[in-house]
């Protein structure tokens, strides 16, 4: 496994690899790897000849008050479980090997952005559309792995992938979860350990959602009442959203049918989780019951 820290050297090694015609998996990240991560380079392994794994805190994606001094760091760690997860090259650049001047230009992306983390973190999307898109332009990656924890994310790389003509294949992958059902995240270790009692909640009202569903509830502001209403009443954190739209347009839905997906995002004390489920709801054929 190598680990290459500048631009240069990373595009004379895909260059070298794409002269030997091997597909190439990309799993982009922020580092301190979990579980979720793993999975996403495991997928990687199985699917292509190399496997490149980019490890970069990119502070275009973080407002002036979110947590990108706090945001977990750990290179050694990462580094020996991309080693067991035979990944073939660390992509690991500095702030200023990725950014070295004010840039000229940046992605804006226009849709989809208005709604869950687009409307709470303003700008959150240009940065991760920016920093992709020149990722994608290094690496140049065959197929491209995210997890579906952050649906919205995998909906707007949807968007800049098939917008800019990337000949990617991207694939989203199932949320991996605690055994008490919290979804992996970095963040979780900045949680407060009642905190992290609490967190559970999260899954816990997603799933109480999900049987009211498939118990037949078809009004999403009673879906998200019953999310709300769990939430505040197991935890100390303040709801930053809870919202029910169709996937992966993210369009305002008056009913439960196709493809939806219930979003929240809580904030506690030092950080801010988010958690969703998808869920397909079949049309209901045929008038009386
Ligand atoms: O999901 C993340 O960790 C980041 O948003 C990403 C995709 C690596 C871009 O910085």
């Amino acid at each position: 496994m190598r680990v290459i820290t500048t631009i240069k050297e990373m595009q004379a090694e895909i260059k070298k690899l794409k002269s030997q015609s091997k597909s190439i998996g990309f799993v982009p990240t922020m580092g301190f790897l979990h579980e979720g991560h793993l999975t996403l380079l495991n997928k990687a392994r199985i699917e292509n000849d190399s496997v490149v794994l980019s490890i970069f805190v990119n502070p275009l994606q973080f407002g002036p008050t979110e947590d990108f001094s706090t945001y977990p760091r750990d290179f050694a760690r990462d580094q020996s479980l991309a080693e067991c997860e035979g990944v073939d090259i660390i992509f690991y650049p500095s702030v200023e090997e990725m950014y070295p001047h004010s840039s000229s230009v940046r992605v804006i992306v226009q849709d989809r952005t208005d709604v869950m983390c687009g409307k709470s973190r303003p700008g959150h999307f240009d940065g991760v559309a920016t920093v992709l898109t020149k990722l994608f332009t290094i690496v140049m990656p065959t197929r491209a792995y995210f997890g579906i924890k952050d649906a919205q994310q995998v909906a707007v790389v949807e968007g800049l992938i098939s917008d800019f003509n990337f000949p990617i294949e991207l694939i989203a992958v199932d949320i991996v979860r605690e055994v008490d059902g919290l979804a992996k995240s970095s963040r979780n270790v900045n949680l407060l350990p009642e905190e992290r009692s609490e967190a559970v909640v999260l899954y816990k009202s997603l799933t109480a959602a999900k049987n009211a569903i498939e118990g037949g509830e078809r009004n999403p502001q009673t879906i998200k009442n019953l999310v709300s209403g769990i939430i505040h009443s197991e935890t100390q954190g303040q709801i930053d959203y809870v919202e029910i739209y169709s996937y992966p347009q993210l369009k305002e839905i008056e009913n439960l049918e196709g493809t939806c997906i219930i979003a929240l995002a809580v904030k506690f004390s030092k950080v801010r989780l988010i958690d969703n489920i998808i869920i397909t709801v079949r049309q209901e054929i045929g008038g009386e019951k």
